[in-house]
């Protein structure tokens, strides 16, 4: 039986309503960099360029940012840019582009204090009240790095800005992009981009001189610990399914550090944060026993100098004690809460001792609501109940403790020679540039440095566009192919959906829900999920390519029955690509650089002899083939000060 509806979109699926548009840049994404490009472009192109910026979501609530954040993890405020790149250089293990952390580190604060002047509130040292930032008020620091703020409302403030700067005329939302488009007169030039509208039957062509990939990171590649009783609980954003990293290996951008991946120890089941727990209630963690793992484990660290040395170890080795605990059996792993506030509480008013029950809730509430739920759900009081730590499934981002993403060009007065080819975050395909988790091998900057880096593309995109006038995107479309391409997943359905009694289950198609299951389970068993403790080797990525390979074939068959399902769909094309890059770095990377967030048991040891070096790679389009090279790390900012 065929419904109106199923007619409807196989009807357009070979008569695609196309709506294209030409522009001069095209942000694609509607996060922290998104809006930092929106804000800072206008600055340098004045009125003579367009710029059109799509999201896959809504802007007021999208992106990892879209609950709102308790804290900003990056404003410098009294600590130098030097500073700020060795403890960057340290949390990933040596392995980062000091330029560019530089770069952020030194503009970084200039945008927090616009997000305040636009209404952020954050929160100031007694005395300091009505003080902003500009005017030297001095905020309440959770961390050598991170001050607090009342975020809940921190996107929306921030895409308001954005969309005045842009004006709403030029923001598409609900557009998923699919795909890049390379010119087709000029060798690796981008030439714009393609996508679909989540809430009607359209598809977007844009054609573009210059396109700002800012995409997110990648999450529900590995199988996350809550399955079917709790799925949907992930730490990252489940709507950035690595659209960013695919999108721009597929046309041939050299990607960076892409074996790194983030696996936050966090509250368990509600994924809350532990930043304003460690840092600004001072709590500790401990084992089963009552043990503070972390002082017991000390000398366990030593076997990574510098990293593990450090007075903050690596994020990484952090887990690597916990770890070591839980394989032990000395778990579960508790955030002593009570201990740290009855410490708290010591010579403080009940009115002072209430709000800061209320500052343990609102850090929760402001970012993790999630958790705050499962606190009242469970009847956690946390000055009388501990809660459990876990390390979560892996996740894929470049500005939190994370740094995959694409090798850009540098800063032209600090990047050497071979880290610059002339505009500031653009990589190796001429006129795509990234920000935020787009750019690898430069962590921890947050919402602030992601936003910030945003700005640094904007002015650097604007220089590209002065110096290429006379370039115009050349692309021949056919609207058939493109309708008939995107729309695929929906052509498997009709085509085969009465073939079986449960449209979830055919021999001829696999819904895009398993798909995603059975990728989950693969990365999971062979490449270093939860089920492993973190463990993979050569053969077991032997075995896990193989069954990538053969997923892939089926990939083809996926179906959609609707707008969602169809966006489900291109979410796991891009989460498959994702998974590839991943294991073929993690392959050739022969060592274990991140301890705590994954092992190989046949190279078990930090090897700084060896592996002190970037590790790129490069798909090329033409051929289909991959390139894995080592790139020398170079230390700009002196490390042993
Ligand atoms: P995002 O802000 O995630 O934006 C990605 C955008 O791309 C979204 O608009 C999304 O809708 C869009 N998109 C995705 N795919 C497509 C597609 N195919 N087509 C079109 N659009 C697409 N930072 C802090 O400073 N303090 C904190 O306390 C803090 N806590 C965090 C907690 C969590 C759980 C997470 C995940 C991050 C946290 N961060 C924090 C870090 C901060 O959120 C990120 O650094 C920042 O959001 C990265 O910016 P971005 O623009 O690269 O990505
Ligand atoms: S968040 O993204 O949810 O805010 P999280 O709460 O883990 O992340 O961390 C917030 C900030 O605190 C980050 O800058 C992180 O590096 C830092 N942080 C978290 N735990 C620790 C710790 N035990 N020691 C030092 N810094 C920490």
């Amino acid at each position: 039986m065929v419904t109106p509806s199923d007619n409807f979109h196989a009807d357009f699926a070979n008569n695609p309503v196309i709506e294209e548009h030409e522009t001069d840049i095209l942000i694609i994404g509607g996060g922290m960099a998104a809006c930092g490009a929106a804000f800072e472009v206008g600055r340098w192109a004045g009125d003579k360029y367009k710029v059109t910026l799509v999201d896959k979501a809504a802007l007021d609530r999208s992106g990892a940012v879209a609950q709102g954040l308790s804290a900003i993890n990056t404003y410098l405020g009294d600590n130098t840019p030097e500073d700020y790149v060795r403890m960057v250089a340290n949390d990933l293990m040596g392995i980062t582009r000091d330029d560019l952390v530089f770069d952020v580190g030194r503009h970084v604060d200039d945008s927090v204090k616009h997000f305040e002047e636009w209404g952020l509130p954050i929160w100031k040292q007694p005395g300091d009240e009505g003080k902003s930032l500009r005017e030297g008020g001095k905020p309440v620091r959770s961390g050598k790095w991170q001050i607090m703020i009342n975020g809940e409302s921190y996107k929306t403030i921030v895409a308001e800005a954005a969309k005045n700067a842009l004006g709403v005329d030029n923001i598409i939302e609900r557009c998923f992009i699919v795909k890049l488009l390379l010119d087709e007169k000029n060798e690796n030039r981008i030439a714009g981009a393609v996508g679909f509208s989540v809430r009607e039957n359209k598809i977007y062509v844009f054609r573009a001189k210059v396109v700002l990939c800012v995409a997110g990171g990648a999450v529900n590649i590995f199988r996350p610990r809550s399955t079917g009783e709790g799925m949907g609980r992930t730490w990252y954003a489940v709507w950035n399914a690595g659209s960013t990293y695919s999108m721009m290996s597929q046309v041939g951008a050299e990607m960076t550090t892409m074996e790194n991946r983030f696996v936050p120890a966090r509250f368990k089941d509600g994924y809350g944060p532990v930043g304003a727990w460690f840092l600004l209630f001072k709590s500790k963690a401990v084992n089963a026993e009552g043990v503070d793992y972390a002082a017991k484990n000390k000398a366990q660290l030593e076997e990574y100098p510098p990293y593990g040395l450090a007075h903050v170890p690596a994020t990484c080795l952090r887990n690597h004690q916990m770890l070591k605990e839980l394989k032990e059996g000395k778990g579960p792993i508790l955030m002593d809460t009570p201990t740290a506030m009855a410490k708290l509480f010591e010579g403080k008013t009940p009115k002072e001792k209430k709000q800061l029950e209320a500052e343990a809730w609102e850090d929760f509430l402001d970012m993790t609501i999630g958790q705050a739920n499962m606190w009242a759900g469970m009847n956690i009081r946390p000055e009388e109940t501990a809660s459990e730590l876990l390390p979560t499934e892996p996740y894929f981002l470049g500005s939190h403790a994370g740094a995959c993403g694409a090798w850009v060009s540098g800063p032209e007065d600090i990047a050497p020679d071979e880290w610059q080819w002339g505009y500031n975050r653009m990589t190796t395909v001429k006129g795509l540039f990234t920000a935020g988790d787009g750019v690898g091998a430069s962590g921890h900057k947050f919402s602030s440095g992601s936003f910030t880096e945003g700005r640094i593309a904007a002015k650097s995109m604007v220089k590209f566009l002065r110096d290429n006038q006379d370039f115009s995107p050349s692309l021949h479309l056919s609207a058939e192919e493109l309708g008939a391409e995107i729309y695929k997943p929906f052509k498997n359905y009709l085509d085969h959906k009465d073939y079986s009694t449960d449209p979830m289950i055919n021999p001829n198609y696999i819904r895009p829900k398993m798909m995603m299951f059975r990728l989950n389970k693969l990365m999971d068993e062979y490449v270093a999920g939860t089920s492993t403790w973190y463990v993979t080797s050569e053969k077991m990525m032997d075995q896990g390519l193989h069954l990538l390979t053969m997923l892939k074939e089926d990939a083809e068959k996926m179906a959609a029955k609707d707008l969602h399902e169809l966006l489900r769909a291109w979410e796991n094309y891009h989460r498959i690509w994702m998974a590839e890059i991943h294991l073929r770095h993690v392959y050739f990377r022969k060592e274990t650089r991140y301890p705590g967030f994954y092992y190989r048991s046949d190279h078990p040891h930090l090897d700084e002899e060896n592996w002190k070096c970037f590790v790129n790679s490069k798909y090329n389009p033409k051929t289909d083939d991959w390139e894995m090279k080592k790139i020398p790390h170079k230390d700009i900012v002196p490390k042993n000060v």
